[in-house]
């Protein structure tokens, strides 16, 4: 793996002689302390998930049990620099205001003594299975799959004959066998991991009546000319009656880490999803390890990691890394993957701005807005046309992020090199201009934005790191015949709340 020469166990002896729950319980404490030194930091995102404290990667296990939401997540309780990976836990009733639980998994057994890696969970029987990949850094089998039970869903007691699934099928498939994701279909479960075999990547499946015994039953989908080496994340879905394939390669098209799905065919004969094309899921800096799963509305809803293992972390300093996306709805719309934020998220809407503007314009549109939502709806008639939204902009102006559209260039663009601590890099999308009006959906955090365009289609994840007296929103727009409608909420602080 590319990334991983920086891997570390930061587990002190006297954690290693401790059972599970005594080393949730320490973990529960830290975490508890942390937070409320931390949870004042202008840098805290206000209603997106971030860890308690020190470091967060791929949203793990999400599931509707007992009423309520529950997200895992790849946490790192004692550094901000990844540490053995745990599993932190938050729930919700809403999707929208959470409560931090005791983390659920923490490493320390022979199977998993450097790791609770990736995984995903399923209710049976009433209870919540977490199935994970247990990882050790240095070994043979460098990684397998493992069980864990719970009748509450807080408290999790690992399967005494773990691991469920003991090596990899095949000796010369590699030893990167993780991230099992497990859906059922006509009462059978079934499991797709994700693996490498001859420098690319694929999706092994597995099946199971009980969770606890696995048959292996071939190769679900491997890699079509340049699509990485190692498939981490895979995920299933049927939605809107299209199947799609999620994953997240290591090393396609020489980038480290993106994330694509595919498009195609499930053969469920012959137990195969073949793959018609690939797109990306998101066009933005900052996204990996997509999850998904489906409530109890029939909903597929998916979170992301709002980072890439390449992102720069300016808030280390201040004792916590990385943050989950906000929760998105998909859907399938020819053939191609929709996401929409969830319908819940209007809860956080506060106070409402409006503003109609037409012409060449230059305009503040309000002073202090830090965390809110943006619904933009820009017309265009010659082509030469173009529109700016400002955020987090400075007094003097010399700090700011910028969004722009022009329909010259057909693009979205967004700006990043004044705006505040971080990676500096600028990227853009395309975008279809062919409707005569352009309509956007963003999401601002503290150090996010997620932008929403093509009604779903594209999807742009970034994160920005500005002062936090940088709040001033403006608008510029050019051209032959630009007109706008912006309505923005300030939306509220949910995040802050997660203990009490
Ligand atoms: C993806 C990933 C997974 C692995 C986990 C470890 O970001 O590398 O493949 O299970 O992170 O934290």
């Amino acid at each position: 793996m590319i990334r991983k020469e920086n891997e570390r166990r930061i587990f002190s002896e006297e954690v290693l002689y401790m059972n599970h729950k005594q080393r949730i319980q320490k973990a529960h404490k830290q975490a508890k302390k942390d937070f409320s030194m931390q949870k004042q930091d202008h840098h805290r995102q206000a209603f997106h998930i971030d860890p308690p404290s020190n470091w967060l990667n791929d949203p793990n296990g999400l599931v509707f049990f007992q009423n309520e939401y529950h997200v895992f997540f790849q946490y790192g309780p004692y550094s901000v620099s990844e540490g053995a990976r745990h599993w932190g836990h938050y729930k919700s009733k809403d999707l929208v205001h959470w409560k931090a639980l005791p983390p659920a998994l923490a490493p320390g057994e022979t199977y998993d003594r450097d790791g609770c890696f990736s995984g995903s969970a399923v209710v049976h029987n009433d209870q919540l299975y977490l199935i994970y990949t247990g990882h050790l850094d240095d070994a043979s089998p460098k990684e397998t799959q493992c069980v864990a039970i719970s009748e509450d869903g807080v408290n999790f007691t690992k399967y005494a004959h773990n691991p469920v699934i003991k090596e990899k099928p095949r000796s010369e498939f590699s030893e990167d066998f993780r991230d099992p994701k497990v859906w059922k279909q006509d009462d059978i479960y079934h499991m797709i991991v994700g693996n490498n075999h001859d420098g690319s990547g694929q999706a092994l499946l597995y099946q199971s009546s009980d969770l606890l015994n696995w048959e292996y039953q071939g190769v679900f989908a491997k890699s079509v000319g340049d699509q990485g080496f190692m498939w981490e994340c895979p995920d299933f879905i049927q939605v809107d009656g299209d199947h799609y394939l999620i994953l997240s390669p290591e090393g396609m098209d020489g980038v480290n880490h993106k994330s694509i799905y595919l498009q195609g065919e499930y053969d469920q004969d012959q137990k195969k999803f073949n793959q018609v094309s690939h797109h990306l899921i998101d066009y933005g800096t900052d996204f990996y390890a997509p999850q998904t799963f489906v409530d109890y509305k029939g909903r597929t809803i998916m979170f992301g990691w709002l980072n890439l293992w390449e992102s720069s972390f300016p808030t280390s300093n201040a004792g916590f890394v990385g943050s989950l996306t906000i929760p998105r709805e998909l859907h399938s719309r020819k053939g191609k993957l929709i996401q929409e934020p969830v319908e819940e998220l209007k809860k956080l809407r506060q106070e409402k701005i409006e503003v109609e503007l037409a012409g060449t314009v230059e305009q503040e549109i309000e002073q202090k807005l830090e965390v809110g939502e943006f619904d933009l709806t820009f017309h265009w008639s010659k082509g030469d046309e173009f529109v700016r939204l400002f955020l987090r902009t400075s007094k003097d102006r010399t700090e700011k992020t910028v969004v722009s559209l022009h329909v010259d260039s057909q693009r979205l663009s967004v700006d990043r090199e004044n705006s505040g601590e971080g990676d500096t890099s600028g990227v853009s999308m395309p975008i279809d201009f062919s409707a005569k009006t352009c309509h956007l959906r963003i999401f601002m955090d503290r150090t996010s934005l997620e932008i929403f365009a093509e009604e779903g289609e594209k999807v742009f994840s970034t994160r920005i790191y500005p002062h936090e007296d940088s709040q001033a929103v403006h608008v510029e727009m050019g051209g032959s015949n630009p007109k706008l409608n912006l309505q923005a909420w300030k939306l509220r602080d949910v995040m802050g709340g997660i203990y009490s």
